[in-house]
């Protein structure tokens, strides 16, 4: 499938057949695809948990308004935005950087130095939503990956925050956006017609916002 119709043709499904399961290799592949996604001084401040055993959907499911689906999609991902990624993926990324040619090796240290001021600090609220801004440009390739594979998703932020990171163990200082289902739709599922979009009328300006 080329990409726009995989945008143009993705939908948030409601209802997947639970009998049919995905393998570990085709989620991974999905992720590592959706991992291609552009990010901040390519930080990739993203982690995630995918769901799978039936149980720890279960619970996954109570954390979030039991919403069935949750249960019933072979996989469900937790994707979480690391605010401390900058600091964990800060030299690898730069010495990739030197590696490849994008700047010189005496220029290492000098350049580690920048998204370490750009990015304020790791317990700031910039940094939160630094994170956060990363992690979705992850998890809308990877529905769009996903599509493209013959996979539908579901975004969810119908969550409890606290819920997910007690019952996950995912650290305190983490920031879930949004968990995704991933599997296959019910069989003989009819969808309504997709929901409306905004005309570009409705918010785009050229130029200036105009006050
Ligand atoms: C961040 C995010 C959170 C969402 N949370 C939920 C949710 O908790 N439950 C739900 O049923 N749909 C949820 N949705 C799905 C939206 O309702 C859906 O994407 C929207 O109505 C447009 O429909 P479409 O994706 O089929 O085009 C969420 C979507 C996004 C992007």
């Amino acid at each position: 499938m080329d990409t726009i119709e995989a945008i143009k043709s993705r939908r948030a499904i409601n209802f997947f057949d639970p009998a049919r399961t995905i393998p570990r290799e085709k989620i991974n592949e999905i992720i590592t695809i959706a991992g291609m996604a552009p990010s901040s001084f390519n930080l990739q401040p993203w982690e995630v948990v995918v769901v799978t055993d039936i149980d720890r959907k279960e619970i996954l499911k109570k954390c979030a308004s039991n919403q069935p689906k949750v249960a019933e999609a072979p996989a469900v991902l937790i994707v979480i935005a690391n605010p401390g990624g900058l600091e964990a993926n800060l030299d690898r990324v730069i010495d990739n950087m030197a590696d490849l040619g994008y700047l010189k090796p005496e220029d290492r240290d000098k350049t580690k130095k920048g998204p370490l001021t750009q990015y304020h600090s790791r317990e700031s609220i910039e940094r939160k939503f630094w994170a956060i801004k990363n992690t979705s440009f992850f998890a809308m390739n990877f529905m769009i990956a996903a599509k493209g594979l013959g996979y539908e998703t579901h975004p969810m932020d119908g969550f409890s925050q606290e819920l997910v990171k007690k019952e996950f163990h995912i650290p305190e200082d983490r920031f879930i956006p949004l968990l995704i289902a991933l599997g296959y739709p019910r069989e003989g599922l009819k969808l309504l017609p997709p929901k409306f979009r905004m005309d570009i009328v409705d918010f785009v300006k050229y130029e200036d916002y105009g006050g």
